[in-house]
């Protein structure tokens, strides 16, 4: 089967939510936090409505499962809140209002299903609100794999223009990057195995969403020297697909051993690097789980790598 009308709706709506995103970013955005204490912002929100939106038009029974919910922004206090949300949504959609923001939001309170999208409208927040990497992660789950995954990084370096770059891949058929500057694809293949200047391993900035001593030990011990590239979001995803690193280790961090991943942080990423030739596993060298609920009850730690030095590493880890 062809995914041709999934890849381009999923590239359009995150390209639009980018530029929303990017709106926001130009006034540094108070953050409003979440129940579980973790920051959200007006373009969290914006982006999802957008994006939502996009997918439903086209693709109106499939249920997409999303990291926000508009549960807050209903409430009377948070008018405020929904006006500048809407207000950044005009932006891209010109008549939208406030109740198609609230119901466009509310679209990503999808179920894990046979086919379904799961979407993070800002993946990173705290690299977003530090004005450093952030990505607008989207994919496409078919019968528990991922068939599609988009990620769009407006942060993200690009030689010679401005930042800003796409990720994308269609299963079976490779990756891509694609500058926003040029919209021009280039194919995506990770770091070879004769390539050691770019034997490089990247990790959370955040110190809270890894373990950094282990992480360093396991690299060390598969060889790498360099100090690691920390970065926030998926967009690790994208240097290791586009061979700027081969390793990006995410274990569980001592401060939070029983935590667990969400599909929508890893979904979209995942395919990207594995069409780049490169292949992604927990800490234990099992596949991730995105067939069966939001958070991935089965696996722990994430480890994802060109594929040749996989095996090392699992091995490394026990
Ligand atoms: P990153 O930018 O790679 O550090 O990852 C950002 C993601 O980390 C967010 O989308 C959160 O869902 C996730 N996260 C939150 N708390 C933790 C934690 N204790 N361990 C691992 N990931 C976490
Ligand atoms: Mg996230
Ligand atoms: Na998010």
């Amino acid at each position: 089967m062809s995914y041709d009308r999934e890849k381009q709706v999923a590239i359009e709506a995150t390209l639009s939510a980018a530029k929303l995103c990017e709106q926001v970013r130009q006034a540094i955005p108070p953050a409003m936090e979440k129940g579980d204490k973790s920051p959200v912002t007006v373009a969290d929100l914006g982006s999802q409505a957008i994006i939502c939106k996009a997918i439903s038009e086209v693709f109106s029974h499939d249920p997409i499962v999303g990291e926000e919910d508009a549960t807050e922004l209903r409430k009377p206090e948070m008018a405020h809140n929904l006006a500048k949300v809407t207000e950044y949504v005009k932006g891209e959609i010109a008549d939208a209002t406030s109740e198609q923001v609230i119901t466009w939001i509310d679209r990503g309170n999808g179920q894990v299903g046979q086919r379904f999208w799961t979407l993070d409208p800002i993946d990173g927040t705290k690299g977003f609100l530090r004005q450093d990497q952030y990505a607008i992660a989207l994919a496409l789950i078919e019968d528990g794999e991922v068939k599609v995954g988009v990620m769009a990084c407006p942060a993200y370096p690009v030689k010679d223009h401005k930042p800003g770059m796409l990720f994308m891949a269609v299963r079976g058929e490779g990756a891509i990057m694609m500058p926003f500057a040029t919209a021009e694809p280039t194919p995506i293949h990770v770091v070879k195995a004769d390539d050691t200047a770019n034997l490089r391993f990247v990790e959370s900035v955040e110190s809270s969403h890894g373990d950094q001593d282990r992480q360093n030990a396991i690299a060390q011990a598969v060889g790498i020297t360099a100090p690691s590239i920390r970065m926030d979001s998926q967009a690790k995803y994208g240097a290791v697909a586009s061979g700027q690193a081969a390793l990006y280790l995410r274990l569980p961090s001592p401060k939070s051993p029983d935590y667990r991943e969400n599909i929508w942080d890893h979904a979209a990423g995942a395919i990207v690097v594995e069409e780049a030739g490169g292949r992604v596993t927990d800490m234990y060298g099992k596949p991730l789980d995105f067939a069966s609920k939001p958070k991935m009850m089965e696996n722990q730690g994430v480890i994802v790598s060109n594929g040749i030095i996989h095996d090392t590493v699992l091995a490394a880890l026990k």
